[in-house]
């Protein structure tokens, strides 16, 4: 066995760009707009509906006062699946459609990234695109994502989750056709949100930050965007949960999304995202709930490793870490992550989301495998996994 001389685990960083963003107050109103100059004369607005929002309704009429063509497909579900992927690109080409807008968070926005890949690939199954696909065909029929939920980032990702429904798990795609063209996040359409969906989406943007600053890939681009959304989380999600009215935290909340969505693009994510889309393929498990479940547990299990960073998310957080060694302030910061998630009322547990005994070890089996685990900054094993999969029952 060759002996390995590589100072690093990962010495080629690869930095991921993210389409260009459109965020603040009333920022919807610029979808017609900004639609219209990426070419898309006539839309597919993908979304799981909003019900009870009007943002759907606002968001055509705004698209159609522009001169902007819309048909909606709204048949997109938590987790998405391949076949609402197909079901979709059926309705974009019926519909002689020349781009897509997606309204909501990551199930919107990834399906209609998935209706994006199988055009680009002539129609090829999505099923086939698991992993990194490196295509490099860039060029893509125009999308613009618009935000509604504090926690997708997926807006300004070049990943895509969607689930395959033959082998029941979910497929982490990446895919620089998948890009959208524009991204645009209004914390008027993210005040919407109810406060539990609040919390747990909220906390996905945690996770995102905290998994992409303490990642071993290391990059270096996502350490500042990162713990600057940790912080904006640590001050805000709690206000924007008790009283989704108040301004100032929402859009702290939208800016915190965003920003974990940068920070993961490049620094990638680790074994909470394992876990999650496990859960989410096997149990259609909702994303934001299996992380805010798995956070914290996960979090003590990694904190040896990179105690440091721990130490510096604590100070985010805004733990006065001063006279604490490092692995004080390191436990001070989870000892912090569990106080929001109590404060926000997640008592939720993975038996809850139906998970079995018998599960546990297929569970364990794909989260292992999964793409975001590479990135863990802790050693996995499968007992590992497994005694986090316990805890969070
Ligand atoms: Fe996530």
């Amino acid at each position: 066995m060759a002996i390995n001389i590589v100072g690093s685990e990962f010495p080629l960083k690869t930095f991921h760009a993210t389409p260009r963003g459109i965020i603040g107050w009333g920022a919807y109103q610029m979808a017609g707009v900004e639609a219209k100059k990426v070419g898309i004369k006539h839309a597919l607005l993908v979304t799981t509906g909003l019900k009870g929002t009007g943002i759907v309704d606002e968001i055509k009429g705004v698209l159609q006062y522009a001169g902007v063509e819309v048909t909606v497909f709204d048949k997109v579900t938590s987790n998405p699946k391949d076949y609402e992927v197909h079901e979709a690109h059926k309705v974009y080409k019926e519909a002689n459609c020349d781009g897509l807008v997606s309204v909501g968070g990551g199930s919107s926005h990834d399906c209609a990234k998935a209706v994006r890949i199988v055009e680009t690939h002539n129609g090829r199954s999505i099923r086939d695109f698991n992993g990194v696909c490196d295509f490099d065909i860039e060029v893509n029929i125009p999308h613009v994502a618009i935000t509604t939920t504090c926690g997708t980032g997926s807006e300004a990702t070049y990943a895509t989750v969607i689930t395959n429904t033959e082998k029941k798990f979910k497929m982490l795609i990446f895919e620089y056709s998948a890009y959208a063209s524009r991204s645009i996040v209004d914390p008027a359409l993210i005040r919407t949100l109810p406060p539990k969906l609040t919390a747990f989406t909220g906390i996905d943007a945690l996770t995102h930050a905290v998994e992409a600053y303490t990642s071993r890939l290391n990059i270096l681009t996502s350490y500042g965007i990162a713990l600057h959304s940790i912080e904006l989380i640590g001050k805000h999600l709690r206000e924007a949960f008790g009283n989704g009215n108040n301004a100032e935290a929402r859009e702290a909340m939208a800016w915190a999304q965003y920003g974990g969505g940068h920070a993961i693009n490049s620094g990638g994510a680790g074994v909470v995202h394992s876990i999650a889309h496990s859960l989410g393929g096997l149990l259609d498990s909702p994303h934001g709930m299996c992380n805010s479940i798995a956070l914290v547990p996960s979090q003590r299990y990694n904190l040896v490793a990179c105690p440091e960073k721990f130490a510096n998310i604590a100070k985010a957080l805004g733990v006065d870490t001063a006279g604490m060694t490092v692995m004080q302030a390191a436990e001070a910061a989870v000892d912090e992550m569990e106080s929001l998630i109590n404060d926000l009322e997640v008592t939720e547990t993975f038996s809850d989301l139906g998970l079995k005994e018998d599960n546990i070890d297929q569970v364990t089996e794909f989260a292992l495998k999964d793409f975001c685990s590479v990135a863990n900054p802790r050693n996995l094993t499968k007992k590992a996994i497994d005694d986090l999969l316990r805890q969070c029952m």
